[in-house]
């Protein structure tokens, strides 16, 4: 069974001062905050045991907010990382959580949409032999770890921020492990910007030809929310897809809900629970009619 981390931390230094006194995922992404979005992704793919990695400072403020994910139907634990020394430190910092299992890791500022999101979780999940990558075509590449894939899907090339990019996927921040990559984080040496890169773990797994890039494609959404500008398409793209549709976007009890990690009372309960909002009021509706 895979186990789930979110790494939330960071210095969140690009959105000061919005972030001077709150955690950068804990801001809202429409309706939100911004680590519901990741969260699902996790939930969605089945997982029930998740580990949120955040800095010491903020990690009552998630605790304030998610609790040990038991009304979820989840178990939610929380670690601190004392310095944003490198996504790759989430894995050493989790070690105790992977123990021998295979594990996705989310970044907590990282929002995907799509269709079929579901079922390449479940599918990448069941072929993980390695690594899982998940590529998105982008216009800027050079800004983010690039991989290129042959015709099976096997990771050929990968690259962290390349000046002359291979290809136009982008590697998102969602990544699928097998427990070994506890054991090749562990043995990584600092970059020249000083951090334990996660591009370096997956390059480990591409030399063992043991990495592979599934391609979100280009009707699906990836989005992060980094910056005020990123921030706020996300916001606005959760805005018009949930006025269009009716639905809700990354809202954790309806999964928890669907996912058959809650029962409908339980639902209805949450619902209760933020009573008098929208929210509240649509978690009681799926309670009713699901
Ligand atoms: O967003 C996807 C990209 O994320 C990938 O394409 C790159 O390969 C990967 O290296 C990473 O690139 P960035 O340089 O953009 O990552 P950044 O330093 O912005 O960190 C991403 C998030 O992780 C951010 O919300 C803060 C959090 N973080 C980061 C570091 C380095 C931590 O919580 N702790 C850390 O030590």
């Amino acid at each position: 069974m895979l186990k789930g981390i979110v790494l939330a931390g960071g210095r969140g230094t690009r959105l000061h001062p919005v972030t001077s006194a709150v955690s950068k995922q804990l801001l809202p992404v429409y309706n939100k905050p911004m680590i519901y979005y990741p969260l699902s992704v996790l939930m969605l793919a089945g997982i029930r045991d998740i580990l949120v990695i955040t800095r010491p400072d903020h990690i009552g403020q998630f605790r304030a907010l998610l609790g040990d994910g038991e009304h979820l139907g989840v178990s939610i634990g929380y670690a601190p990382q004392e310095e944003p020394r490198g996504i790759a430190e989430a894995l050493t910092i989790g070690a105790g959580h992977i123990g021998d299992d295979p594990f996705a890791l989310v970044l907590g500022d990282n929002v995907f949409h799509g269709p079929g999101l579901y079922s390449l979780l479940h599918t990448s999940a069941a072929e993980l032999d390695g690594c899982v990558l998940f590529g998105y075509p982008v216009s800027d590449p050079e800004r983010y770890g690039v991989g290129e894939v042959d015709a099976e899907g096997r990771l050929v090339s990968l690259e962290e921020k390349p000046a002359a990019p291979a290809s136009n996927l982008a590697v998102t921040g969602l990544y699928m492990y097998g427990p070994d990559a506890v054991d090749i984080a562990r043995g990584l040496a600092p970059s020249d910007r000083g951090e334990l890169e996660i591009t370096d773990v997956n390059i480990a797994y591409l030399k063992q030809g043991r990495a592979r890039m599934v391609d979100l494609g280009r009707g699906f959404a990836w989005l992060d929310a980094g910056t005020h500008d990123s921030l706020l398409h996300a916001a606005q793209y959760v805005q018009v897809l949930e006025e269009r549709q009716g639905i809700r976007i990354a809202c954790l009890e309806e999964i928890a809900y669907r996912m058959g990690f809650i029962d409908a009372e339980a639902c209805m309960e949450l619902g209760r629970r933020y009573g008098g909002s929208a929210y509240g009021a649509y978690l009681m509706e799926i309670a009713e009619t699901a």
